[in-house]
C-alpha cells in the first residue's frame, strides 16, 4: 500500500449511488401541453401514456417519446406491495410524483388522487390537487368517476388545475362495482356516454376509458372534442395507457385481456441477478478492472 501522499486531488469517481440528476432536456422537443393533445386529436394523431414512478423509468419513458406519464396510483399495487390501488396515500404518492417530475422534461405528468383525498367536496379535491401541483411538480391531476364528479372538475379547472378524468372501470370503487368488470355493456353504454359528457362540460382536459367496450369507447371518442385515453377500451381512442410494469413484463402472473407485453423485464433481472449471485460466490466480481 501506498503512504505518498497525492500532488493534487485525485480525479473524482462517479457516484455509485446515482446523481439525482436526468439527463438534459433535448432542445429539439418542447414539454407537452394539455393543448397538443387536443391538437393530436383534431389531426386524428394517436398518442401514449404510460405510469411511471421513479426517476429512470421516467427519464427513459420521456427519451421514447411518450406524451404523458401518469404517476398512478397504482403505484400501490406495483411498488408498494399492495393488493389494490386503495390503500395508498397522498403522502406516499406524492414523492413519486414529484421524481417523475423532475426526471421527465418533455411529457405531460399527470398525478393521480388517491381514493378518499377528493370525493369528499369540491374542495377537499382542490387542497389535495394543490398539493400534487406543488409539492409533486404534476402539471395535472387525474381523478376517477363521470357525472358526479363534475363539482370537483369545475373547481380544479377554475382554480387553474387541469383535470384528467376516469371513467368506466374505476379501481377505487372496485368493492362498490363488484370486481374487475367491464363497464358500459348493453343499456348502460347510454351511462358512460353521459358520464364522458358531464366532464368535457365540467372542463376536463381528457378522459381515461377503462374496460370499456371498443364500440362504446369509439362512440364516446367521436363525440367528444376532448381526446379519450384506453384502457382495454379498444383501439378507437385517442390515446391509450399501460400500466408499465405489465407492458415491459416486470411484473408476472395473470394479466388482464388488454396488457400487450413488450419485453420480459422480470427475466432480464432474473438473469442479471442470477448472473451477478454466481460472480460473487466464483470469486470473479470484482475483478481488477473494478478494484482501487
Ligand atoms: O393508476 C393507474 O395506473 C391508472 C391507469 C390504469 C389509467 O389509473
Amino acid at each position: 500500500m501506498s503512504t505518498q501522499q497525492p500532488d493534487s486531488a485525485p480525479a473524482e469517481e462517479a457516484s455509485p449511488y446515482g446523481t439525482g440528476a436526468a439527463a438534459p432536456p433535448s432542445p429539439s422537443r418542447k414539454r407537452v401541453r394539455t393543448h397538443h393533445l387536443r391538437e393530436l386529436k383534431e389531426r386524428g394523431e394517436k398518442f401514449a401514456m404510460l405510469t411511471a414512478y421513479d426517476m429512470y423509468t421516467a427519464a427513459a419513458f420521456d427519451d421514447a417519446g411518450i406524451e404523458v406519464l401518469l404517476v398512478g396510483d397504482s403505484a400501490s399495487n406495483n411498488v408498494l406491495g399492495n393488493e389494490t390501488s386503495i390503500p395508498i396515500t397522498v403522502d406516499e404518492l406524492l414523492p413519486l410524483t414529484r421524481a417523475v417530475a423532475r426526471s421527465a422534461h418533455h411529457a405531460l405528468v399527470v398525478g393521480d388522487l388517491p381514493f378518499g383525498s377528493y370525493q369528499r367536496s369540491p374542495e377537499q379535491a382542490y387542497d389535495t390537487a394543490v398539493r400534487f401541483m406543488k409539492e409533486g411538480g404534476a402539471h395535472a391531476v387525474k381523478l376517477e368517476g363521470g357525472a358526479e364528479m363534475t363539482g370537483q372538475i369545475e373547481l380544479l379547472t377554475r382554480g387553474g388545475i387541469p383535470v384528467m378524468a376516469h371513467i368506466g372501470f374505476t379501481p377505487q370503487s372496485e368493492h362498490a362495482l363488484g370486481g374487475y368488470r367491464v363497464q358500459g355493456r348493453g343499456e348502460t353504454a347510454q351511462r358512460i356516454l353521459a358520464d364522458a359528457k358531464a366532464i368535457e362540460a365540467a372542463g376536463a382536459f381528457a378522459v381515461v376509458m377503462e374496460m370499456v367496450p371498443g364500440d362504446v369507447a369509439a362512440e364516446v371518442t367521436r363525440q367528444l372534442s376532448i381526446p379519450t385515453i384506453g384502457i382495454g377500451a379498444g383501439n378507437g381512442c385517442d390515446g391509450q395507457v399501460l400500466v408499465w410494469q405489465d407492458a415491459f413484463g416486470l411484473r408476472t402472473g395473470r394479466m388482464a385481456r388488454f396488457v400487450k407485453q413488450y419485453a420480459d423485464l422480470h427475466g432480464v433481472l432474473t438473469q442479471a441477478a442470477e448472473a451477478y449471485s454466481a460472480d460473487v460466490k466464483a470469486g470473479t466480481f470484482p475483478g481488477p478492472e473494478h478494484t482501487f
